[in-house]
């Protein structure tokens, strides 16, 4: 709190020294301090200090809940009038100051965001929302009354006119109007004495109750019903429940979006979150865009469609042309960032993008230019900036990776067309690292060679869907592989197979179980996979017995978050990978490893089919599966949600041997996390808290039902790895709203 306004009070008390003290009138001889009020004589409003900001307080009055509903100089020091001789509040909870001369200053007809039963709001005064819950500091919206009588909602600074306006009330034809406010909560418009409209019909209940009218942080400006009670809150009455209607809720260049009616702000293409949970702050770009590009340099830009959006419009030209080529015209166009197409309709314009929100049109759209040269970016969080520098880090390992992957296809090509039948696996080094040059190629076997190594399908590891699962031995007993016999009916060409493998055989990751070499004699068809001793996450992780310490389960959901990553970075068709405890391998220095990736697509395995859901139960398969949509990379962000939510709690997703409310894993965990009961998801083990929570809400952000909320993998490893904040997580389950 400012020191002046220290000062104003110790004047009005230091002019008040010898007078008496009575209940309402605060005069002579009283004192305030930060630990006392001055109550009205009804005994509902009180005037004193209260918190403001860390170790400091405003002054202000305020309800018996500390609801504050008036903030005295809230934008301003306060200057500190000479000849003020006492300070006042009225039964009605108006602070009044009595000048030496003898006026009257009724700072009531200076509302701050609060209006009380009583109170108006005189012709051309606005008030301001808060700047948030425990900062009644001016905020970024504003009720205006109008001096032509409108009752208008825009942000601050901005012209009071019809473009910036997301709330309009007309006048009736009259002037002079203010707004009113009844103790019952009715709130009305008079011009003079003359009532010209209700806004509300009030008859909320009054005894017991204040029924107030206040303009709420995040824009929308509601009636209130505080019980004297119990000091709870009923909310009577809201000017909108679209709660992405005020503009400039979501900062520059993102948009808002209804998740089961809580608004929630993302990023445009190709931007991040400037500040962690203040999505007000808006998004920056995570590239840079120099100047006019030379036509060669074009080519690292594209246009990235956002759907269904809608946005200040600041165009500079406005042409008529089709959707692709207005996609086109801002890309030719090195000053236009940014292209809104609607019906024939496109308008170029500049950055920043404001008043961003899902339209409720959807032929609504924007191109926006995006550079090529770094990995698309769409999560549905925010980060901090320190992301963008370790994101710049993981952009040149992904342009090392890709460059390797070229020289490795390169290599693979004239390898395919030298093919030699090799008998065995001798040039293949036993390190996993660095070797891509021998490691790449994959081995053909013959069928007799596989039956000799398994010892004639001897030994049995694993049965799945696709096929069962043998331990065999090469180089004379030196080299342990996992060979899998795949199922007769499966009847895909050779080419075909060959095809696919080699797509498979290409992707090496230490975070992925290598395929090493297949068989296609006839009916039979093998594939031939490195061996994992210590076998599935799912042996260990649902084992009670066995389970792996918090800080091993954290590793082993980096790595496979690695895997997926790598396998998403590597993808030009999208594949899905079966992720799912079962398909993570253990190896013999306890390294997760992702088996069985590609799999699904070169099996055409009928995915929806495998797990079918009760009561809504998805188990590892993203909702868009179900609902006939695109399936994209997220489709994995959402199994490996699910798995990730399995290797907190050590459970299934799905187990009914639970009681209902905990059956559902999801569910549970959601319900744990919403009602601050982390510590019950990990049952006696000792974890911190913090730690707990933390995954428990990249799991959360993983799951949720619209795919463009989940964050892309890279975002998921930066959030596991620890240097990213993570927001608080939406419920998972808002899909109600959304459909
Ligand atoms: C407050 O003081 C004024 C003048 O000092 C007096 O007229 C008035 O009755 C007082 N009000 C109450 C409620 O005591
Ligand atoms: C209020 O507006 C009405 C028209 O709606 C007009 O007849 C009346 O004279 C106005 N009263 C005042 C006090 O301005
Ligand atoms: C508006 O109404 C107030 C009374 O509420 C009156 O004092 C004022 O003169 C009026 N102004 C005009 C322009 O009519
Ligand atoms: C507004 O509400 C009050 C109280 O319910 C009622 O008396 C009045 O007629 C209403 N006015 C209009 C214009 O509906
Ligand atoms: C608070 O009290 C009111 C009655 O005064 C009651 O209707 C309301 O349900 C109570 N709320 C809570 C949370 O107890
Ligand atoms: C959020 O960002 C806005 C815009 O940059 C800034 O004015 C505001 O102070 C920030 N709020 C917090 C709580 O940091």
């Amino acid at each position: 709190m400012s020191i002046l306004t220290i000062l104003f009070i110790l004047l009005v008390i230091s002019r008040a020294a010898e007078a008496q003290r009575r209940l309402s009138n605060i005069t002579l001889g009283s004192s305030l301090t930060p630990h006392s009020t001055w109550p009205s004589s009804s005994g509902v409003y009180a005037f004193g200090f209260f918190p403001q900001h860390v170790n400091s307080y405003a002054i202000g009055i305020f309800l018996p809940d500390k609801t504050v509903v008036w903030t005295a100089n809230r934008d301003s020091v306060p200057t500190v009038p000479d000849d003020v001789v006492s300070l006042r509040l009225s039964t009605e909870g108006r602070l009044i100051l009595r000048r030496r001369q003898g006026q009257d200053e009724d700072s009531f007809d200076h509302p701050t965001n609060t209006l009380l039963p009583g109170q108006r709001l005189p012709p051309g005064k606005e008030i301001f929302s808060s700047a948030s819950d425990t900062d009644y500091g001016r905020g970024i919206f504003r009720l205006k009354m109008q001096t032509d009588g409108f009752l208008v909602q825009y942000p601050i600074n901005t012209l009071d006119i019809h473009p910036y306006a997301y709330y309009a009330q007309p006048p009736n034809g009259a002037v002079n109007v203010s707004l009113n406010l009844d103790s019952d909560g009715r709130l009305y418009q008079l011009n003079g004495s003359f009532p010209l409209r209700n806004i509300t019909n009030g008859g909320f209940p009054t005894q017991g109750y204040v029924n107030l009218m206040r303009l709420d942080v995040g824009g929308i400006f509601r009636v209130y019903s505080l019980s004297l009670g119990n000091l709870t809150m009923t909310r009577r009455w809201s000017s909108t429940d679209d709660e992405c209607a005020p503009k400039g809720f979501c900062g520059i260049n993102s948009f808002c979006i209804l998740m089961d009616s809580v608004p929630v702000c993302q990023c445009i293409p190709g931007f991040v979150s400037v500040q962690a949970d203040n999505h007000t702050a808006g998004c920056s770009r995570s590239f840079s865009v120099q100047g006019c590009p030379e036509i060669n340099d074009r080519l690292k830009y594209d246009m990235r469609r956002v759907d269904n959006t809608e946005w200040e419009d600041n165009s500079y030209e406005t042409m008529f042309t089709s959707e692709e080529e207005c996609s086109k015209a801002c890309l030719d166009d090195c000053n236009c960032e940014t292209a809104f197409y609607k019906d024939g309709q496109c308008k170029k314009q500049r950055l920043p993008l404001r008043f961003g929100r899902r339209s409720l049109d959807s032929s609504n759209m924007a191109f926006v230019r995006f550079s090529t040269t770094v990995v698309p970016d769409t999560g549905g969080d925010s980060d901090s900036k320190i992301v963008t520098k370790k994101e710049r880090r993981i952009d040149i390992l992904i342009i090392g990776i890709v460059i390797m992957s070229i020289g490795v296809l390169a290599l693979l090509v004239s390898v395919f067309f030298a093919h030699q039948k090799r008998k065995d696996y001798s040039k293949i080094s036993k390190d996993d690292g660095a070797n891509y040059v021998e490691g790449i190629s994959l081995q053909v076997f013959t069928f007799e060679h596989l039956s000799e190594a398994t010892n004639n399908f001897k030994e049995e590891l694993g049965r799945g869907a696709s096929g069962t699962v043998f331990k065999g031995v090469l180089q004379n007993g030196q080299k342990m592989v996992a060979v899998k016999r795949l199922e007769k009916e499966f009847a895909q060409g050779e080419i075909e197979f060959q095809t696919e493998l080699k797509t498979i055989g290409k992707m090496y990751h230490r975070n992925l179980v290598r395929l090493l070499g297949y068989c296609f004699d006839g009916d039979n068809k093998l594939l031939v996979f490195e061996y994992m001793s210590n076998g599935s996450l799912a042996d260990i992780l649902f084992n009670q017995e066995e389970r792996p310490s918090w800080e091993e389960r954290v590793e082993i959901a980096r790595d496979i978050s690695r895997g997926i990553l790598y396998l998403h970075q590597e993808c030009e068709t999208q594949i899905i990978h079966c992720i799912k405890p079962q398909n993570i391998l253990m190896d013999e220095n306890w390294r997760a490893k992702i088996s069985d990736f590609g799999l699904a697509k070169l099996l055409k395995q009928d995915q929806t089919n495998t797990y079918t859901g009760i009561r809504g139960t998805k188990g590892y398969v993203a909702p868009e599966w179900y609902q006939k949509q695109a399936i994209t990379v997220k489709a994995d962000v959402y199994s490996f949600g699910v798995m990730l939510l399995e290797i907190i709690c050590c459970r299934k997703c799905v187990d009914w041997n639970r009681s209902e409310d905990e059956a559902i894993l999801e569910e549970w965990v959601y319900d744990c996390y919403a009602t601050g009961k982390i510590g019950n998801l990990v049952g006696d083990e000792m974890v911190e808290e913090r730690k707990v929570e933390r995954m428990v809400k990249i799991g959360i952000w993983c799951v949720q039902y619209d795919p463009s909320l989940r964050p892309t993998m890279k975002k998921v490893l930066l959030m596991l790895e620890g240097t990213v904040e993570i927001p608080m997580p939406p419920s998972p389950n808002s899909f109600l709203s959304s459909i």
